[in-house]
């Protein structure tokens, strides 16, 4: 074991800016590659896998809690941060590390501006964990402490928005219709500490154009943060039109397997905000990281970090074929006798198409893309869904979506029960909506599915 005793802590400090200099440049080589080949290898490289290890083409997991120190000046150096260091799972993990600069690689992906990744132990942890410091007091005399929102969320959002947020003070101002920038304005006072869209909304498609939002946002010294879970980075990446942070929930689309829970905060490296202090805005996934991130505890662990690792590899390839496949079966449902409407981004009836199409496309190839989920409502009653939801064969009758298989759900009964009838009206969430998720079977086999069930009404 090296052990270093003669120039104490600065000599520790030394060595890691040397490292992180290389490792910057690494980096740097890194940005310019394609997407693809970002996904594929991201910051593990040949020369890491030899120094550190035997050799291994994957990056390796890292299962240990904590990390180990030469000495008591290496321990003070890394302790305080002023050396990089994997000091204790909670907080830093190399296998979690690795998945942190993939995705904050893809997220920035053609854009000017450099951004930081964190990893979560679930979508809502790093929903939670985005717009918590946001919110916070910052001076006894701050009142009125507020944020806009679409109000087209996983349900889950809306009651974290609705009732967590409430407990703590905050309030959630709702835009019924986020497509239409005038309804944010009149929203937003000296009290919103930021504006949160999702988008394509979960599950009814709501929409909004992110450049306006942003613009909209910065003008009144604000942030704008993005939910792109079903998009994926393969589709969508809102840094690039100016959103400053963007959460997902990696437990779907981006690990279409389904083996994981996890979540996602890429922000972008000198974000705006009035109410963070300039350090913080620097790199607002670094403060999070070091600081309120390691006091709370959302982590993610290496196994999942891994298992997700190995699903980004193949994302574009999988968005673009489910989307193919999605296109195919929402056609299908939109002719059927016994289908009331569908809810599909890439469906030219959709109100919501063309501003869609502005910002979905297949990465680096540029052909329109709108994803895996739509929605349709059975023309009948709740019952009617029910007979229909329960005579599906091959379809997965299950609260999941983004996944590699066919899954279903009925928003009202499900993901949206929680909120209420009141909640459901706002949201758009009606009894006889289907929330489908296409996955990569062959689409004739998915149509037959459905059309057998819908066969029984
Ligand atoms: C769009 C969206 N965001 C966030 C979440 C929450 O993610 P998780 O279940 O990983 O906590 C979900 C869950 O369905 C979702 O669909």
């Amino acid at each position: 074991m090296e052990v270093m005793t003669a120039n104490g802590v600065q000599a520790y400090v030394e060595k890691a800016q040397k490292y992180m200099s290389e490792r910057r440049a690494h980096r740097d080589r890194v940005r310019n590659l394609r997407f693809d080949t970002i996904a594929v290898h991201g910051m593990y490289s040949a020369e890491e896998a030899f120094s550190g290890g035997q050799g291994g083409i994957i990056e390796p997991i890292f299962p240990s809690t904590s990390q180990a120190y030469r000495d008591s000046d290496e321990m003070e150096a890394a302790l305080s941060y002023q050396i990089p260091t994997w000091c204790y799972s909670r907080i830093h993990n190399p296998t979690v590390f690795y998945l942190e600069e993939t995705l904050a690689l893809l997220e920035s992906y053609g854009c000017e501006c450099d951004a930081t990744g964190l990893c979560t132990s679930s979508g809502m942890a790093a929903i939670k964990q985005a717009i918590e410091p946001l919110l916070a007091k910052r001076d006894a005399g701050a009142e009125n402490i507020n944020f806009v929102s679409a109000a087209q969320t996983y349900g889950g959002t809306f009651q974290l928005f609705n009732v967590r947020m409430a407990e703590r003070g905050a309030q959630v101002r709702w835009v019924c219709e986020p497509w239409k920038l005038e309804q944010w304005e009149p929203l937003i006072d000296e009290g919103t500490r930021f504006l949160y869209v999702e988008m394509p909304s979960n599950p009814q498609q709501a929409f909004a154009d992110i450049r306006a939002v942003a613009d909209l946002a910065h003008s009144h010294g604000i942030p704008l943060i993005v939910d792109a879970t079903i998009a994926t980075p393969a589709l969508m990446r809102p840094l690039e039109y100016g959103a400053d942070i963007v959460v997902h929930s990696l437990s779907k689309t981006a690990a279409a397997g389904g083996c994981t829970i996890s979540g996602a905060v890429i922000a972008r490296q000198g974000m705006v905000s009035r109410h963070l202090e300039d350090e913080v805005k620097a790199d607002y996934g670094l403060w999070l990281k070091l600081w309120p991130f390691r006091d709370s505890g959302p982590s993610m662990s290496p196994t999942t970090a891994h298992t997700i690792l190995g699903e980004v590899r193949t994302l574009r390839l999988k968005m673009e074929q489910m989307s193919r496949n999605t296109m195919t079966v929402a056609h299908f449902l939109a002719d059927h006798p016994r289908v009331e409407r569908v809810d599909y981004l890439g469906l030219e009836s959709h109100a919501l198409h063309d501003l869609a199409g502005r910002y979905m496309r297949v990465v680096d190839d540029g052909t329109p893309s709108f994803g895996h989920l739509m929605s349709f409502n059975v023309l009948g009653s709740a019952q009617d869904t029910r007979v229909f939801f329960d005579g599906l064969q091959r379809t997965w009758r299950a609260t999941d979506l983004g996944r590699i298989k066919t899954v279903a759900t009925i928003p009202a009964i499900s993901t949206h029960q929680q909120q209420g009838e009141e909640g459901r009206c706002l949201a758009g969430i009606p009894d006889n909506m289907v929330r489908l998720c296409v996955g990569a079977e062959h689409p004739d086999d998915t149509i037959a599915d459905l059309d057998q069930a819908l066969a029984r009404l």
